[in-house]
C-alpha cells in the first residue's frame, strides 16, 4: 500500500485549481445509463473513482472512453442490471445507478456496500423512496433485489435530507409516469448540477436548489453534455490548508458561492478572504484563532470539512466545540491526529480541541477520503516527519494531491509498496 511522507513546517503558498466534483460525476456517470446513445462530460476529475465507476457501468453494458477531463458513456437500448460487491464496496456512491436501472431495466441486483469507516450508511430511504414509486425489494445473498414494471410518480417526505436517497429518487422519478414531488429533498450543489445534466437530457424537474422538488416524469430522455460542478470540498481543503500553516493560496476553478459558511468560518479565525469571479484567495498572517464547527446539510458546514476543521483547530489559538451531526463514525480519524499530538477528546458527536503551538509528526493512517487529506495537512503543520499509510483513500477524492502540495511548497512525497515495506 502506498503512502505520503511530509516533513512538516511549510508555509503553504500560490496556486491550486480545483477540477470537477467526485460527489457530481459519479452521480451523472449514473444519469447517463437513462438514456441510450453518447454522453459527453467534462471537467471529469482525475480520481480513483472514476475508473471503478468506469467498471460499473461497463458491467451493466455501457461503454466508457476518454480520461479526464473528459469521458464519453455509450449506453445501449438493453441494459443489463446488476451491480456486483467488487466494485460497489469500492465505492459505496456507485449505489446511485439503483434508481437509474429501475427507471431504464424495470430490476435492479445492487451489492448491499457494506460497512464504512465513516457509519452505518443505511439504504432505508433510498428503499423507502423507490418502493414508493411502484419498485418492489428484495434482499438476498448480500444484494438489493429490485423489480418494477413501470415507475408510477409518488409524493415522498424523506426523514432526512439525504444526499445518496434524493439523487436515487430523483434519477427513477424522471422516467416514471406522472408526477413525484420529494419533500425535505437534499439540495446540496451536486444535486442541482444532477438536475441541470437531467433538465438537459429532457427531465421536468421544478424547484431545482430548494428542499422540494417536483418532478413530472417524460417517456424518453436523451443523452446531454455536461460539464461537472466544481469540486467544493477540495475548494475548501485548500482553503483551510491556507489558514492552517499561515499561509496564502488562492483557488481557482470553485466558486466561493457554495463555500460561504466554510470561508465565514475561516474568517473568523482571522484568515482574510478576498473572493474573485474564478475563485477566492485566503491569506493567514498569524496563528488561527479556534472556531466552533457544526457540520449540517448543505447549506450548513459540510460533514466531508469537519477533519479539516479539527485540523484546524488542532494548532489553533483557542478551544473549539466541534459537533458532528451527519455521520456517526466520523470521528475515528482523530485517534490518529492524537497521534500527531493533537489535543482532541470526544463524548459522542461532540469534540473539544484545545489548540497547540505544533503538532508532532508521526505514522498516522488515513481511514477515508476526507480524513486522510486532514491528516496530510497535520503532518504539514507538524514537527519532523509524518507518513500516512493507505494513501489510496486520498487519491479516491483529490486529484493530483501530492504534486498540488508540492507546488505550494510542502515536502511531500509518495512512498511506493516497495519503500513502505522497509
Ligand atoms: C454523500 C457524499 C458524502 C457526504 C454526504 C453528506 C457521495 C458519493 N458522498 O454521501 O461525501 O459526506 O453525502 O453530505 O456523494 N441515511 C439514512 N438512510 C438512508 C440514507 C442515508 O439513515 O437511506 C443517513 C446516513 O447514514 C447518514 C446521513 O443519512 O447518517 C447522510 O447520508 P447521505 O446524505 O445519504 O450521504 P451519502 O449520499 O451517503
Amino acid at each position: 500500500m502506498e503512502q505520503f511522507e511530509v516533513v512538516g513546517g511549510a508555509r503553504l503558498a500560490g496556486e491550486a485549481t480545483v477540477a470537477g466534483a467526485k460527489n457530481s460525476v459519479l452521480k451523472v456517470m449514473a444519469a447517463s445509463l437513462l438514456a441510450e446513445g453518447t454522453t459527453t462530460l467534462s471537467n471529469v476529475p482525475d480520481i480513483g473513482d472514476v475508473p471503478i465507476m468506469s467498471e460499473v457501468l461497463r458491467g451493466l453494458g455501457a461503454e466508457v472512453a476518454g480520461h479526464a477531463p473528459d469521458i464519453t458513456i455509450t449506453v445501449p437500448e438493453e441494459l443489463g442490471f446488476e451491480a456486483d460487491y467488487q466494485h460497489v464496496r469500492r465505492i459505496r456512491g456507485s449505489v446511485c445507478v439503483l434508481g437509474p436501472l429501475l427507471a431504464r431495466a424495470g430490476r435492479a441486483r445492487v451489492a448491499l456496500p457494506g460497512g464504512d469507516a465513516i457509519g452505518s450508511r443505511a439504504l432505508d430511504l433510498h428503499v423507502m423512496g423507490l418502493e414508493r414509486l411502484g419498485a418492489v425489494f428484495d434482499n438476498a445473498h448480500g444484494y438489493l433485489v429490485a423489480e418494477a414494471g413501470q415507475l408510477t410518480g409518488a409524493q415522498i417526505w424523506l426523514d432526512f435530507p439525504s444526499v445518496g436517497a434524493t439523487e436515487n429518487i430523483l434519477m427513477a422519478a424522471v422516467l416514471a409516469k406522472g408526477t413525484t414531488t420529494i419533500d425535505n429533498a437534499a439540495r446540496e450543489p451536486e444535486i442541482v448540477d444532477l438536475c441541470e445534466m437531467l433538465a438537459a437530457m429532457g427531465a421536468q424537474i421544478g424547484g431545482i436548489g430548494t428542499s422540494t422538488l417536483q418532478i413530472e416524469g417524460v417517456d424518453r430522455l436523451r443523452p446531454a453534455p455536461h460539464d461537472v460542478v466544481p469540486d467544493r470540498i477540495v475548494a475548501g481543503t485548500w482553503a483551510f490548508a491556507a489558514a492552517m500553516t499561515q499561509g496564502e493560496i488562492r483557488v481557482r476553478g470553485a466558486g466561493h458561492e457554495h463555500l460561504d459558511i466554510v470561508l465565514d468560518k475561516l474568517a473568523q479565525t482571522g484568515a482574510s478572504i478576498t473572493t474573485y469571479d474564478d475563485g477566492f484567495v485566503v491569506n493567514c498572517t498569524s496563528r488561527p484563532r479556534a472556531v466552533d464547527v457544526v457540520t449540517l446539510p448543505y447549506p450548513g458546514f459540510p460533514t466531508d470539512l469537519q477533519p479539516m476543521a479539527i485540523a484546524l483547530n488542532s494548532v489553533a489559538d483557542g478551544v473549539a466545540f466541534v459537533t458532528e451531526n451527519i455521520f456517526e463514525g466520523r470521528f475515528m480519524f482523530i485517534d490518529e491526529l492524537v497521534r500527531l499530538a493533537a489535543d482532541v477528546r470526544t463524548d459522542g458527536h461532540h469534540a473539544i480541541v484545545r489548540g497547540r503551538e505544533r503538532l508532532s509528526g508521526a505514522p498516522v493512517r488515513a481511514t477515508d477520503i476526507r480524513a486522510g487529506a486532514a491528516l496530510v495537512l497535520a503532518g504539514v503543520v507538524a514537527d519532523g516527519v509524518t507518513t500516512i499509510a493507505d494513501a489510496f483513500h486520498i487519491d479516491r477524492g483529490y486529484q493530483h494531491f501530492v504534486e498540488t502540495l508540492t507546488e505550494l511548497g510542502a515536502q511531500i512525497r509518495r512512498l511506493g509498496a516497495d519503500e513502505t515495506l522497509l
